[in-house]
């Protein structure tokens, strides 16, 4: 009797102690496989501005993140859903030599390595002034060669397709790299497939995307307020469609003078709320942190403030752009270096395409301010009226800011001077090329053709009419005028 009470409490006994091993193994296993999946890996932020802008994180890695295995290789297990040859290069991303990743993607280890983007993908421009020349790339400027629409649809499109399954990538990511046990085992059972559900997630939020009757937006475009319309305030489909130009977000501080709003339209009140809203869209979700968050808007508000325009890049002729000035002062100062600048203007003033300004309502910006608010994110916001026209743009750094108009529909400044008819109808957009003479990029050739994307001005959105000021100036005066923008 003694004895086997003995032996059923030294049973208990070693039993309690494998439950006790158990549950320390448990919670190592637990704590683990939290550090290898959700554990934040934080770096110091980047202390040289351009290069913070360029390829710093803005938080977007947690929920807008992808798996960098899963982003490494499906343009090589999906060339056939690229615009063209080359991988990633051929969304016409801004891509230094020698770096890992293209400007505006950012790496960040969360538990495992993720990517993502920030302002710099669509905000970097590029140019050639030669063609045997590495493109110059500058920041923040408009990133006219992003086929954004086409990257959007690249993702999803893979997801979509059957070979998108952990047997392929495993496969596909064993050609570069030899992941770990738990890598291997992570990968496959849970990063893969979580990734596909996600990306299948966003069809729906896509579906203007993928809507036929619209055209494509083509190279440097965005249906920006379409995008925060859908994905922010979750509003249902309309048939609005109004994609623009990404526009060159130097010199902010400009917007200080009082009675300027921002974006083409005029949407938004102040760059705070700018930056707020787009780094909100690059997330997809509210901020971790907010103090971090808000850290960050703060930052690029500040360099994007004090950022100058860049300078032409060609020799000017100082005589000719002092008769321009006149030119300037003469036509054009009065909308474009006065109190109406960066201020709201009926359309009727330009009578320009006016698509984009039928893509966003007041109640889209009562929706959206509110959305914002309940992410206890303070800001002036968004302006709750109608949208009138677009505003007068400020013009410094005019010259790396081709194509011209809110939507790109005229290839040069000189095209610009030209009466809306003989504006070019067809043309080619997102080739780097510079042209001088005509001041834009080169918009049509063989190159253009094979690198660009063709624009149509007889399609929606994209008409290239109005804003005839200057159009009947006598040749020399046009050319006086050219000679001065290149200087702003
Ligand atoms: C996916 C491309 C994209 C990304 C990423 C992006 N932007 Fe933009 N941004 C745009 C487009 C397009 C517009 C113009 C929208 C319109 O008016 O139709 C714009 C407008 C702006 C403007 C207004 C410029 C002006 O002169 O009125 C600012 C400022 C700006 N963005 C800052 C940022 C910042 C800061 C970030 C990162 C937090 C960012 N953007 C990320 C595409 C982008
Ligand atoms: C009555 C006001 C007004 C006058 C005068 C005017 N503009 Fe404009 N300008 C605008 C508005 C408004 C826009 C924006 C239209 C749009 O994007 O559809 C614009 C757009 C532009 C753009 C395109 C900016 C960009 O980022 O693509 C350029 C360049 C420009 N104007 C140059 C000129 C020149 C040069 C003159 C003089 C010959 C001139 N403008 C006269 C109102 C004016």
């Amino acid at each position: 009797m003694a004895d086997d009470a003995r032996k059923t409490s030294g049973f208990w006994r070693r039993l309690k102690w494998i439950g006790l091993g158990l549950l320390v193994f448990g919670l190592v296993a637990g704590a683990y496989g939290y550090y290898r999946l959700m554990y934040e890996h934080r770096e110091p932020l980047i202390s040289d501005p351009d290069e913070r802008f360029k390829y710093g994180s803005i938080g977007a890695e947690h929920d807008a993140g992808i798996p960098y295995w899963i982003f490494y290789v499906l343009p090589r297990m999906f060339p056939e859903k690229l615009p063209g040859p080359n991988g990633l290069a051929s969304f016409g991303v801004a891509w230094e030599q020698g770096r890992e990743l293209p400007i505006g993607f950012t790496k960040k280890k969360i538990g495992f390595d993720r990517v993502a983007n920030n302002c710099a993908s669509c905000h970097t421009s590029s140019y050639r002034t030669k063609v045997d020349e590495n493109p110059s790339f500058v920041v923040p400027g408009a990133n006219h060669r992003l086929d954004l629409q086409a990257f959007f649809r690249f993702l999803v499109d893979a997801a979509k397709d059957p070979r998108f399954n952990a047997d392929n990538l495993m496969r596909e990511i064993a050609t570069v790299t030899e992941l770990d046990w738990f890598d291997r085992l992570a990968y496959r059972f849970l990063i893969i497939p979580i990734t596909k559900k996600r990306l299948l997630e966003r069809e729906a939020q896509f579906a203007w995307i993928y809507h036929e009757p619209f055209p494509q937006w083509g190279r440097g475009r965005d249906d920006a307020m379409n995008l925060t319309k859908y994905f922010m305030i979750g509003a249902p489909m309309d048939n609005s469609f109004g994609p623009t130009d990404m526009p060159a977000i130097w010199n902010l501080k400009k917007y200080d003078a009082p009675g300027t709003t921002m974006n083409w339209a005029g949407d938004s009140h102040d760059a705070y709320s700018v930056i707020i809203d787009s780094a909100l869209g690059l997330l997809g979700a509210a901020p971790k942190d907010s103090d971090e968050f808000l850290g960050h808007v703060i930052w690029l508000q500040d360099y994007l403030g004090q950022k100058p325009p860049p300078k032409y890049p060609f020799a000017i002729d100082a005589a000719l752009a002092d008769a321009g000035k006149a030119v300037f002062d003469a036509n054009c100062a009065s909308c474009h270096a006065s109190d109406k600048t960066g201020r709201r203007m009926a359309l009727a003033a330009v009578a320009t395409d006016g698509e984009r300004i039928a893509t966003w309502t007041k109640a889209n910006a009562i929706a959206a301010n509110k959305a914002v608010q309940e992410f206890g994110i303070e800001r002036k916001g968004l302006v709750e009226a109608p949208l009138e026209g677009y505003n007068p743009p400020f013009l410094d750094g005019i010259w790396l800011r081709a194509p011209y108009l809110h939507h790109g529909a005229v290839p040069t400044l000189r095209d610009l001077l030209t009466p809306p008819a003989e504006r070019p109808k067809v043309f080619w957009r997102g080739y780097d090329l510079y042209d001088p003479v005509n001041v834009g990029f080169v918009s049509d050739g063989a190159e253009a053709q094979r690198v660009g994307s063709k624009f149509d001005v007889s399609e929606r959105a994209s008409g290239n009419q109005g804003h005839e000021f200057g159009t009947t100036l006598p040749p020399g005066e046009k050319d006086a005028l050219l000679e001065y923008l290149k200087t702003l």
